[in-house]
C-alpha cells in the first residue's frame, strides 16, 4: 500500500510541477482596462489625424494583451470608430462632440492599434486605420428622402463651396479666407434642388478689401498666428434660388498646424480627397518615441489574437453541450464590447 502511494505521488509530482499557473482571465472589450486604452489610442489616432473630423469611440471589437515581463504588457486593440460633426482643427474636445448620425450619412473608421503599458501608463506604438461612409442604400432603404454624400469633386459642390466662400469674403470686415478642405457635401434634388457643404478655412494676411487688389498674394497666416475655422453652406438651386453660408474661426490655437495633403504621407491622401465622398482616416501612424513595431507586425497580431479568440469560442460552444443547472446564466462573451452609438 505504502509503496502504491508512493507510486502515485511520484506520478503525480512532476505532472503538478509542469502544471503552469492558471492564467489570468483575458480582457474582456467592456472591462474598464480596456475602455482606458482605448480612450489612449482614439486621442492618439485624432491626434495624427490631419483631415476631416474627428473620430469616436462606437464599439471596442477586440483585444489582446501579451505580457514582456513584470508590470509591461503590449495590447492589440481592434476599435470601431464613428466620424463625430467637430472638424479635425476645432478646439471642441472629443468628449463634447456629437456623433454624425446614421440618416445624416455616417462614417465608419476600422483602426488596430498596439500599445504598450508600462507601470500603468499607457502609449500607443502604432496605429492603423482606414474609414469608409456607410453605403448609400443602407441609408435609403430607412431614409428615402435622406441626400446622401456627394463626391467632393462634385462640380455642384465645388461651385457651392466657391460662391459661399465668396459671398462670406465681400460681406467680412475681418480677415480674407481661404479653403483649406471640404469635409462632406451632400446633394438633394427633391423636393427642392440643395447642395449643402461644409468645409474648413484659414485666414490670410489680407483684409477682405486687400484681397480686392491682389488675392494672390494673400497667404495663410504664418504658423504662430494661424487662425483656422469652419463653414457650412447650403445653396438651394431650385424651384427657387439661395444661399446661406456661416464661418465661425477658432482664433489662433498654439501648435496646431493644417498639413496640406500634398505634403502629407501619413494620411496616404492623393491632393484632396478627389473624387471621394470622405477623408480618409490616417492610413498608418508608427509612433517615432516608441521603440519597435510596424503596421504589418500589428495586423499579423490582430490575426493571431482572432485565431486564438475563434478558438476560445469554439472551446466554449464545446462546454456548453454539457448540461447546466437551472437558472445557469453564462457569463457575457468578453469581445466583442458593446455598441456605444450605433451599428452600421
Ligand atoms: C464640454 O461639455 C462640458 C459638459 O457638458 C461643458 O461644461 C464644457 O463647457 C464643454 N466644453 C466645450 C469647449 O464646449
Ligand atoms: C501677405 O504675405 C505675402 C507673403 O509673405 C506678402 O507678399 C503680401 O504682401 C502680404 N500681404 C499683406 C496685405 O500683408
Ligand atoms: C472626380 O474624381 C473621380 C475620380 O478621380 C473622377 O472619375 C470624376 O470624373 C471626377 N469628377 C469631376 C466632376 O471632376
Amino acid at each position: 500500500m505504502k509503496a502504491l502511494v508512493a507510486l502515485i505521488l511520484l506520478v503525480q509530482l512532476p505532472i503538478h510541477k509542469a502544471v503552469p499557473a492558471a492564467p489570468p482571465a483575458p480582457l474582456g472589450c467592456d472591462d474598464p482596462e480596456s475602455e482606458a486604452a482605448a480612450e489612449v489610442a482614439v486621442n492618439y489616432i485624432n491626434g495624427h489625424s490631419h483631415h476631416g473630423y474627428k473620430f469616436t469611440l462606437n464599439r471596442i471589437e477586440d483585444i489582446r494583451v501579451v505580457p514582456q515581463g513584470p508590470n509591461n504588457d503590449i495590447i492589440f486593440l481592434e476599435l470601431d470608430l464613428l466620424e463625430t460633426k467637430c472638424p479635425i482643427l476645432s478646439p471642441t474636445p472629443l468628449a463634447n462632440c456629437t456623433v454624425r448620425s446614421f440618416a445624416e450619412h455616417a462614417v465608419e473608421g476600422d483602426c488596430d492599434v498596439k500599445l504598450q503599458k508600462v507601470d500603468g501608463t499607457l502609449s500607443v506604438v502604432a496605429s492603423k486605420c482606414h474609414s469608409h461612409a456607410d453605403s448609400s442604400e443602407d441609408i435609403l432603404k430607412v431614409c428615402p428622402d435622406c441626400p446622401v454624400l456627394a463626391r467632393m469633386n462634385n462640380t455642384e459642390v465645388l461651385k457651392t463651396v466657391s460662391a459661399a466662400l465668396n459671398d462670406y469674403n465681400s460681406k467680412t470686415t475681418d480677415s480674407y479666407l481661404r479653403l483649406l478642405e471640404i469635409g462632406r457635401a451632400k446633394i438633394q434634388y427633391h423636393p427642392a434642388h440643395v447642395v449643402a457643404t461644409e468645409f474648413a478655412v484659414g485666414a490670410t494676411n489680407c483684409s477682405a478689401e486687400e484681397a480686392k487688389a491682389n488675392v494672390g498674394a494673400c497667404q495663410l497666416l504664418p504658423e504662430d498666428q494661424s487662425n483656422f475655422g469652419f463653414c457650412t453652406a447650403v445653396m438651394v438651386k431650385g424651384p427657387s434660388q439661395d444661399l446661406q453660408v456661416d464661418c465661425q474661426l477658432y482664433g489662433h490655437q498654439p501648435g496646431v498646424t493644417y498639413i496640406h495633403p500634398g505634403q502629407d504621407t501619413s494620411a496616404g491622401l492623393a491632393p484632396s480627397a478627389v473624387g471621394v465622398t470622405n477623408h480618409n482616416l490616417a492610413l498608418v501612424h508608427n509612433n517615432p518615441v516608441a521603440s519597435e513595431s510596424s503596421s504589418s507586425e500589428i495586423l499579423r497580431s490582430m490575426l493571431s489574437a482572432k485565431a486564438l479568440t475563434k478558438r476560445a469560442v469554439a472551446e466554449a460552444a464545446q462546454h456548453d453541450k454539457v448540461p447546466r443547472p437551472v437558472g445557469f446564466v453564462p457569463p457575457p462573451p468578453p469581445c466583442p464590447g458593446k455598441i456605444r452609438h450605433f451599428d452600421i
